[in-house]
Parts: C-alpha cells; sequence; structure tokens
C-alpha cells in the first residue's frame, strides 16, 4: 500500500473485489465503513502526521518500523488494514481451502489444515479486546500463529506475517454484532490464497 498522489500523500489502496463481493459473509454496509471510514481514516491520519517530518517520503513498512505513538498507531492500523483487505475474495466453493506452497506449509508446521483452522481461530477468538491475529512465517521456514493487541503487528518485530484477522469490533458488529466467532467462521470462506502464497516468495 505505497501509492502516493503528486502531493505525496498516501491512498486508500482500491479493494480487488467489489464492496458488496463479499457478501453474505462481510457485508457492503461493513466494507463501507471498515475500508471506507476507518481504514481511510488510519491513512488520512498518517498522512497528516508525517507532513513536514523525516517520515515524509519512508514507505509505509518504514514507517511502522521506526515510529512510535500516535503516528505508529496510525501507520500499522494503515498496513494491517491493507493487509487484511487485500487476501480477500468472492466466494468460491472450490476455493475456500488452500493449495501450492501454503498448504504444504500449513501441513508441515500444523499437521492439517484442519488442525490449523482450529489453532488460528482459537486466537482469534480468544484475543481479549481490540487486535489481530496473524500467520507468520518463521526464518526456518515454518508458519505460526500470533496475537497483537490494538494497532501492533509482528512487523514492528521483524516479523514476516502472511495473513491476519482483523478482530476489533468495528470489522463485526454491523454484520455479527457480539458474536465474534461467527465472523470468524465466515472470514474462511473468503480468503483469498493466491495472495497468501504470493507472500511466501
Ligand atoms: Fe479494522
Amino acid at each position: 500500500m505505497n501509492a502516493r498522489g503528486e502531493d505525496k500523500k498516501f491512498k486508500l489502496p482500491p479493494l480487488p473485489y467489489k464492496e458488496n463481493g463479499l457478501e453474505p459473509y462481510i457485508s457492503e454496509k461493513t466494507i463501507q465503513f471498515h475500508y471506507g471510514k476507518h481504514m481511510a481514516t488510519y491513512i488520512n491520519n498518517m498522512n497528516n502526521l508525517i507532513a513536514g517530518t523525516e517520515y515524509e517520503n519512508m514507505c509505509l513498512e518504514g514507517i511502522v518500523m521506526k515510529s512510535e505513538g500516535g503516528l505508529f498507531n496510525n501507520a500499522a492500523q494503515s498496513y494491517n488494514h491493507a493487509f487484511y483487505f487485500e487476501a480477500f475474495k468472492p466466494y468460491d466453493s472450490a476455493k475456500v481451502v488452500p493449495t501450492g506452497k501454503i498448504k504444504e506449509l500449513i501441513d508441515k508446521s500444523f499437521g492439517s489444515f484442519e488442525a490449523f483452522k482450529e489453532a488460528f481461530t482459537k486466537a482469534a477468538t480468544t484475543l481479549f479486546g481490540s487486535g489481530w491475529a496473524w500467520v507468520i512465517l518463521t526464518k526456518e521456514g515454518k508458519l505460526e500463529i500470533e496475537q497483537t493487541g490494538n494497532a501492533d503487528n509482528p512487523l514492528k518485530r521483524g516479523k514476516k506475517p502472511i495473513l491476519t484477522i482483523d478482530v476489533w469490533e468495528h470489522a463485526y458488529y454491523l454484520d455479527t454484532q457480539n458474536a465474534r466467532p461467527k465472523y470468524i467462521e465466515n472470514f474462511w470462506n473468503i480468503i483469498d490464497w493466491n495472495v497468501v502464497n504470493q507472500r511466501l516468495k
């Protein structure tokens, strides 16, 4: 998400699907608020905070790595949301399970897709308060699951994220209200495993 305008400001990256393209799993209304309002606000806040500073010409990852406080919160939330939204695709019953390299790594690291799904679901469900669950690729070439609170992410600690789920209430409250587990169950139907495979490179 490093696209900038002529004014050097980071832009809201376009979605690789229509706003209603993830229904019935994520509604058009949630996309309009979560992507169109929450994510756009994080990017806007970041743009305002970097203007005229040493961060102005850095890439987003660089800003996340080097910043603290309010700038870190808005830069990391911009990064996290871009990472989250770009890895969805409209439901396709033939492409719900992973294939290729990510399937091999899941099997090697967790034993089976079902065991991986259970472990990631547990991490997403049990994260207390607002935050994210992540799959990361270790230097040894294995997948691991992590939880981070609020805006925090694995990139900040030099780790390589592969997949994430946003478990802030704003990600699901319009669709499933208090039922975070139902939102997580829906999530599995719309992951773009091709995008996840690209991230392994
Ligand atoms: Fe979010």
